[in-house]
């Protein structure tokens, strides 16, 4: 999503024109008078505060509503129902509520800058571009409560039309539905707050709902203001703490209680049934300011995420559906710097291997209900209006073809297919590009457009009737209509215990021990009495979150979970902010570490560094937080430092310097990062998080040009590469990288055979299994012994890598990790087996072409990254393709002109 008003653009003009021009068929089942559609029942009376620059949209923030159909008083009408005591309108379309106008975030301004018309009625102004119409509410409603979601099909007049007829097949009830809307009504339902139809009794619904790790901050989400009921959902760590506890099972589990909670909110109206999660984009690149929101560098990790996360959002049954999960962004998106108007030009190899891997095992592998196309542009051609991309590729190659499949544009992208990549000429004629590739809602307002796209036959009325079949397809998965079995989901299974039980054991297993010098774990004897909680992150609370967050029940920041220890006397100070030039905190912190006998530093970057379009341009530490712990570390007293973040740090300062012994990486670890630091420094917990990504040297940022999309490295040794996989030099922790508190020796239990035969094994599997092959055709289980040598109990992550020094042509990567498993609470002295299945797709990698080839040649499997055990064994015969990826058409044909852009080597503006 995109924070930018350029999506909600003034004076839109948007066609309410309400003739039924069909009316609907008569249902012949009995349309029973049980409830009618929430619909507000009072006008409030309000005074008018005036119109106030709001650079940050802050001012009103307890809840927002987006939709066509605002006016000031449909909008404090909204929150006054809801019991808000203010009510601003900001951008033509967006209502925001609150119990007090945060004055500190804006400034009065003339009424002329309020001068967005309103969309439904143009001779009202409904605030401006940052700029909000601010209302006082006069009589909110006490006890107010929300009028909830009933399903459509119980309510009037809805309930008597064809749609909600059960005697028909779905499909033929959502054909009569579609044909029921006039022209302007469906152009009205295409767009992300869609406007229903209030003439057929169906509902408005907004699909721009969030939920990457946990029921996030949305337009289409509300946490009610009021302390119970729907005010706060589990907040999880960031996804990419969550992948290095390469814990599948426990992704699986957070990702069906965040589905959970989205439904249980969708079914009393604070949310929609769709959520706008996962990220799948591979973290490429390590300034990506939204690396956070993945599962990390490698996209065998990221495919392992999706086959847990998706069925876990969706829950198993894809017609009746727990909430739909979208897969972002496609494709070819992983950097802010530039991101709506840049265009990349990736191989056929890295597009196959890298790129579209993880859409590859979302769509055929998962049965995701949606996928949304991304900003930039793809061989010249915006993803949001790419053919190959979203036709040849994704619908036909890998199916994504059933009646309920749809794609949303990422939100704003369809304009700036116009405005950013100046693709087309117009606005109308970037939706009608769009609508023609396939893109079914579009998250924005260009779609608005679409009348003046039809008038110039740029689109067929087919292909409008096309995307609704597929949108309300989908709503039928989750029972909007008629309901379904996650019907009966309610607040009380919003944030249970297992739920919070849940993302503090995430916390817990995420977290990664870069150094250790015998200073952990410090517990669990009181050897340290007075501790000095050092840094920016010491008191953190909503920066654990990380960026597409929520409210959650609590944070519980580390100073409060430490000075909850009662073997500890805490020692506080902030000492420094996460990036500025002021020192003047260091000698407070100095006082407070010389008075203790043992430092935490708790520091880092948090989104003022990297978030949602804000890159890195630099891998170091803050200076002046660098210059703190320097300072700190000559003290003479045993030092750790937390880091916090999603993406890495160069540490080699921090793991060079003695006075520094031990170094945790701990993410964003959210709602219970407090308790589950305090948990694994003590020992309580073992830490065994494995890094999900590279740690680059700082100078990674000045080799290696951001555009450089490239993966593979450049064999004159003028370009290292990216990933583990491919990068030449030497990383400061590699990725897979994490230390334990205790030893483990391992054993193979069964690892392979010495040599197989490609052609022998194919033919083997295709009498075996039905015929067909692919990279998901398992191969073999390889199994390792584990034996917990040392003295604490622990868990251990066992990490497969493939190499070959020979086989298929060059560049090789260097190695590729190919399966893993997490072991549990394995006990001193005790011993298990780690299962570790390999499939063809782990023997294979991507020609020039995009096809998976499995190559002859000789190979080593070893166990971890240092090698713990290996083996090594030959594949014979030919090379055989186990997949391929679709040829690209030499043009491309389009019903407007168009500009095909070059590729981008700087910010395209
Ligand atoms: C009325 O709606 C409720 C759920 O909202 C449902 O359980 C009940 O069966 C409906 N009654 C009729 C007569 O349709
Ligand atoms: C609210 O005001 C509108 C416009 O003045 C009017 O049509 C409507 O009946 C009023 N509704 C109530 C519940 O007072
Ligand atoms: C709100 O609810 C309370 C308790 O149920 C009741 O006494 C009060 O009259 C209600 N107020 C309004 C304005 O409805
Ligand atoms: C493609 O998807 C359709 C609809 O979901 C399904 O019926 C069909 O079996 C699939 N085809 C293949 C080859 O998987
Ligand atoms: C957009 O493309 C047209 C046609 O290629 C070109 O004339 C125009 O200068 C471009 N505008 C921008 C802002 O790049
Ligand atoms: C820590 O943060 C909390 C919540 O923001 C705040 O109330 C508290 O005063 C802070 N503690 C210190 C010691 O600054
Ligand atoms: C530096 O920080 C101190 C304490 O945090 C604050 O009082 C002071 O105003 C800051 N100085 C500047 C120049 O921002
Ligand atoms: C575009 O049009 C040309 C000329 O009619 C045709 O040869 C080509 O196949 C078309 N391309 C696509 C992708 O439809």
């Amino acid at each position: 999503m995109r924070t930018s008003s350029k999506l909600f653009r003034a004076g839109t003009k948007v066609l309410l024109s309400l003739i039924a021009v069909h009316t609907g068929v008569e249902a012949s089942a009995t349309c029973t008078d049980n409830g009618s559609a929430p619909t507000i029942a009072y006008n409030a009376s309000t005074n008018y505060l005036g119109c106030y620059s709001d650079p940050s949209v802050t001012i009103l923030t307890a809840a927002k509503l987006s939709t066509i159909i605002m006016t000031p008083q449909y909008c404090v009408n909204w929150c006054g129902q809801r019991g808000f005591e203010y009510g601003g309108v900001e951008f033509g379309t967006q209502c925001f509520c609150g119990s007090m106008p945060d004055f500190s975030a804006a400034s009065k301004t003339n009424d002329s800058s309020c001068n967005s018309q309103c969309s439904t009625e143009t001779s009202i102004s409904c605030g401006g571009n940052y700029v909000m119409s601010l209302y006082q509410i006069l009589d909110p409603r006490v006890n107010a409560t929300n009028t909830g979601f009933v399903p459509a099909c119980q309510t009037q007049p809805l309930c008597s039309h064809q749609v909600c007829d059960t005697s028909w097949s779905i499909a033929e009830r959502v054909s009569s539905l579609v044909n029921s809307l006039t022209v302007e009504e469906k152009i009205l339902n295409v767009v992300d707050a869609s406007a229903g139809s209030e003439r057929l009794g169906l509902p408005s619904y907004e699909w721009w709902n969030e939920a990457t790790h946990g029921v996030g901050s949305a337009p289409g989400v509300q946490f009610t203001s009021k302390p119970a009921g729907f005010s706060y959902a589990t907040s999880f760590p960031s996804p990419i703490l969550t992948a290095a506890s390469f814990d599948d099972a426990l992704i699986r589990a957070i990702a069906n209680v965040i589905g959970k909670e989205g439904r249980a909110f969708a079914n009393n109206g604070f949310s929609g049934f769709d959520f706008w999660a996962p990220n799948i984009n591979g973290f490429r690149d390590p300034r990506w300011g939204r690396g956070q929101e993945t599962p990390g560098e490698d996209i065998f990790v990221v495919q392992s995420y999706i086959r847990n996360f998706v069925p876990g959002l969706q829950g198993d049954d894809p017609e009746d559906k727990q909430v739909i999960a979208t897969c972002k962004h496609f494709a070819v998106y992983d950097l802010e710097t530039g991101r709506y108007g840049n265009n990349y030009d990736p191989t056929q190899q890295d597009l196959a291997e890298y790129f579209l891997a993880p859409f590859k095992t979302c769509v055929r592998d998962t049965g995701v209900g949606s996928i949304m196309c991304s900003y930039n542009a793809v061989s010249g051609i915006p993803a949001c209006a790419n053919e190959y991309l979203l036709e040849e590729v994704l619908r036909k190659h890998w199916n994504f073809t059933a009646d309920y499949n749809y794609v949303v544009s990422d939100c704003g992208a369809v304009t700036d297919i116009w405005q950013y990549h100046n693709f087309t000429d117009t606005e109308e004629g970037a939706a009608s590009v769009a609508l023609n590739a396939g893109v079914d809602l579009e998250c924005g307002s260009s779609y608005l457009k679409l009348n003046e796209s039809l008038a110039a036959k740029q689109i067929s009325v087919q292909a409008l009737d096309q995307a609704l079949t597929r949108l309300y397809s989908a709503l039928f998965t989750v029972g909007f209509f008629d309901g379904g079995k996650y019907s009966d989901l309610d607040f009380s299974d919003v944030s249970t215990p297992a739920a919070q039980a849940l993302a503090y054991e995430a916390a817990v297993e995420g977290m990664t021990l870069l150094k250790n010098d015998k200073l952990l774990p410090l517990g669990p004897a009181h050897k340290f009495k007075t501790v000095a909680v050092v840094g920016p992150f010491a008191n953190a609370t909503t920066q654990m979150q990380g960026d597409y967050s929520g409210i959650p029940p609590f944070l519980v920041s580390p100073l409060e979970a430490f000075e909850g220890y009662h073997g500890w006397k805490v020692n506080y100070a902030l000492g420094t902010a996460i990036h500025d030039q002021n020192t003047t905190g260091f000698d407070l912190a100095l006082a407070a570490a010389e008075k203790s006998d043992l430092i935490i530093y708790l520091g880092g970057i948090d989104n003022s560094i990297e978030a949602e379009t804000l890159d890195r341009t630099s891998l170091t530490w803050p200076q002046n937080q660098l210059d703190l712990i320097t300072n700190l570390s000559k003290l003479s007293i045993p030092m750790t430092v937390v880091q916090f973040g999603g993406g890495q740090l160069d540490d080699s300062a921090l793991l060079q310097n003695e006075g520094i012994q031990a170094l945790v990486w701990a993410g964003y670890p959210s709602q219970s990062g407090g308790p589950a630091l305090l948990d694994v420094l003590l020992g309580r917990r073992s830490l065994a998080g494995r890094l999900p990504v590279t740690q680059y040297p700082a100078s990674y940022a000045d080799e290696v040009s951001i555009f450089d999309i490239n993966l593979r490295p450049d064999l004159n040794g003028s370009y290292p590469g990216r990933t583990y996989k491919w990068y030449t030099g030497n990383p400061v922790v590699p990725f897979g990288y994490g230390l334990h508190y205790t030893e483990f020796e391992f054993e193979w239990e069964e690892a392979l055979e010495c040599e197989y035969n490609i052609q022998q094994l194919i033919a083997s599997y295709q009498t075996d299994i039905s015929g067909t092959i692919n990279d998901n055709t398992p191969f073999a289980t390889v199994k390792a012994r584990v034996k917990n040598v040392g003295h604490e109990a622990s868990d251990y992550v066992s990490l497969l890598f493939l190499s070959s020094d020979d086989a298929g042509p060059i560049p090789r990567p260097n190695k590729s990790l190919v399966s893993y498993l997490r072991l549990h609470n394995i006990k001193s002295g005790s011993e298990e087996v780690s299962d570790l299945p390999l499939t063809l797709g782990s023997l294979a990698r991507a020609d020039e072409n995009g096809s998976l080839v499995i190559f002859p040649g000789h190979y080593k499997i070893a166990l971890d990254i240092f090698e713990s055990l290996t083996f090594e064994f030959s594949l014979q015969g030919y090379p055989a393709v186990i997949d391929t990826l679709p040829v690209p058409d030499a043009q491309y044909n389009f019903t407007v002109p168009v500009h095909i852009e070059p590729a981008s080597t700087e910010a395209h503006s």
